[in-house]
């Protein structure tokens, strides 16, 4: 059944349409656009969600004749915006200037016939474009905007071009960061999922919450997602008469159960009514209960949880640390890529450190600086308005939504020094007794003997690195003392055309659990292939075939 949900319309090449031409989307992210229009996380949200659900997503032939498509379109109401990319194949997402036109557009169009299968007629917002007829190439081809992000030598290329470490993290930053278009296919692929979610739960909005939304994203990062409810419980209550009704309901054991029941249905729907949606999981007896699947049009990874309004409170936060002081995001790409790089993280679960984790270890030691480049979650809260109030399952999630309220004091490190001293600091501190609490601003004594504790935001008895093991935690902190040194060694900070330096030289193979630090300036040095000659000699070294060959790994 799946991919045959899709819809699809013909052209007609006589039709002469209203399009007014789109204003294409700069490159300028949602953090950036955000801090000049002083909004909100939420009015950011809002503006998003609605813009998604005036946008259709529509796969279409690579040669595609972007004049005459947009004339087609454009019979159905003004486009406000629209991109191409490839996934797979060719797709456009088209923005109108109003709901209407998804109406008139979806008024027009047929349910494929399948020959040899039979199609789920279910109208969602995913189209095909045919073509009739062979096309001339003679037109322009679109351009397509890329939703992935560079390979790490194009990474070490960009990074080489730059004249200081400071320069290479902006830099780095740019690169990795999600696009304008990649923030809106985000949101387009949460609003075509409430299409379907929408036939159990009408007043039901799906949002996009973690690293989609709270400035740190990356491209090609999972999109995590929220079925929320909220809106139903939101109907007027008649107060007066003494009398009232209520809906009957179908009662769970717990919210636990009831958030397994949605989701064990909506997966189930998702996996058999889905345009694009394969691989579906249903992970219901995780902590946070979620459907997993693949976004094929878009090429997104996606995580739906539902009654998770905690962490959609958590990537405001993060959200707005980032919006607060620039060197934060940069010097949180900065952490995350290397981090990625020697695999400290990975994008398979287990006893790995998250980026989440390791976001909210930037933030602490910003907290630790002298001034401190960021407040203290405690101070966030003080400084909100009684609108920003908000309790959610007896936590205090309250923080300041205004940012202008918030007044920080003059710290004017480099990101240089900072990421130096960001890896002297967890270099050096005391795992083993102290945890990391973003809300104090201060360290803690660890309440239970888990090998790394930081202290949920808001759920304050919760411990967000929990997952993490004694070995993993020795691995990030041997490489932060690895690339401490090198950050104190002046061959490393000296510019150089023909070897990676500055923040490039943290980002080779590191030698911490091999033959020790100094040999690796030398081995960089090498040219790459015996570089890689060495490499194969240690592994047959350590699958012991040669051991009498060469004396060290
Ligand atoms: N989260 C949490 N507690 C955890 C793990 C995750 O509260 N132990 C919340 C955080 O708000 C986090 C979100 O769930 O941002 C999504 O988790 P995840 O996808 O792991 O992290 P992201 O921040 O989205 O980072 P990534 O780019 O790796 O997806
Ligand atoms: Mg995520």
């Amino acid at each position: 059944l799946r991919g045959l949900g899709r819809f699809w319309f013909g052209l007609e090449p006589q039709t002469q349409g209203r399009f007014t031409s789109t204003a294409s989307a700069q490159k300028e992210n949602t953090t950036a656009k955000a801090a000049k229009e002083s909004k909100t996380f939420q009015a950011i949200q809002e503006e998003r969600r609605e813009q998604a659900e005036r946008s259709v997503l529509i796969s279409c032939p690579s040669k595609i004749n972007e004049k005459k498509f947009l004339d087609y379109l454009s019979k159905h109401g003004t486009i406000n915006k629209h991109f191409f990319y490839n996934s797979y194949g060719a797709y456009a997402v088209v923005e109108f200037s109003s709901r209407e036109s998804i109406a008139s557009l979806k008024e027009s169009i047929n349910i494929p016939a399948v020959e040899h299968e039979a199609a789920v007629p279910f109208k969602s917002r995913l189209l095909s474009f045919k073509w009739p007829g062979s096309q001339s190439s003679s037109h322009p081809m679109p351009k397509f905007k890329v939703q992935s992000p560079p390979s790490i030598n194009e990474i070490n290329q960009l990074l080489s071009e730059k004249d200081s470490i400071d320069e290479q993290l902006q830099c780095l930053t740019e690169a990795l960061e999600l696009t304008e278009e990649n923030v809106s296919l985000r949101f387009l692929v949460c609003s075509l999922l409430r299409d379907i979610t929408g036939a159990y739960f009408p007043e039901c909005i799906i949002r996009p919450f973690g690293s989609t939304v709270n400035s740190f994203g990356k491209l090609g990062c999972d999109v995590d997602m929220i079925l929320d409810l909220e809106g139903i419980y939101a109907t007027s209550q008649k107060k007066g008469s003494g009398l009232s009704l209520e809906y009957q309901v179908k009662r769970g054991a717990s919210e636990r159960a009831v958030t397994q029941s949605i989701l064990s249905v909506i997966g189930k729907c998702v996996d058999q009514f889905g345009p694009g949606c394969v691989g579906v999981q249903n992970i219901l007896q995780a902590r946070c209960p979620l459907v997993r699947f693949s976004h094929q049009p878009s090429g997104f990874q996606c995580d739906l949880t539902a009654n998770n309004r905690v962490a959609m409170k958590s990537s405001e936060l993060l959200f707005l640390y980032g919006q607060l002081d620039p060197r934060v995001r940069h010097l949180v790409f900065g952490v995350r890529c290397w981090a990625r790089v020697h695999s400290i993280t990975s994008s398979i679960p287990g006893a790995w450190i998250t980026n989440f984790s390791l976001t909210v270890m930037v933030v602490f030691f910003l907290q630790q600086r002298n001034p401190p480049i960021l407040p203290t979650l405690d101070r966030l809260k003080e400084l909100a308005g009684p609108s920003d109030k908000c309790v959610i399952e007896g936590n205090d999630c309250t923080i300041v939504s205004d940012l202008s309220k918030i007044t920080l004091q003059q710290n004017t490190d480099t990101l240089e020094k900072l990421l130096q001293e960001f890896f002297e600091f967890y270099g050096n501190f005391p795992f083993n007794k102290a945890s990391i609490n973003i809300r104090k601003g201060k360290e803690q004594t660890k309440p239970e003997t888990t090998a790394l504790y930081i202290q949920n935001p808001f759920e304050t008895t919760l411990n967000i690195s929990k997952n993490v093991n004694a070995t993993q935690l020795e691995r990030f902190v041997a490489l932060c003392r690895e690339s401490a040194w090198l950050l104190q060694q002046k061959e490393i900070l000296n510019r150089s055309s023909d070897s990676p330096w500055g923040f490039a030289a943290l980002l080779l193979p590191s030698v911490t659990s091999g033959a020790g630090v100094k040999s690796r300036r030398k081995r960089k040095l090498e040219p790459a292939s015996s570089r890689i000659k060495n490499l194969l000699d240690s592994l047959k070294i350590k699958g012991g075939e040669t051991v009498a060959k060469k004396g060290s790994a």
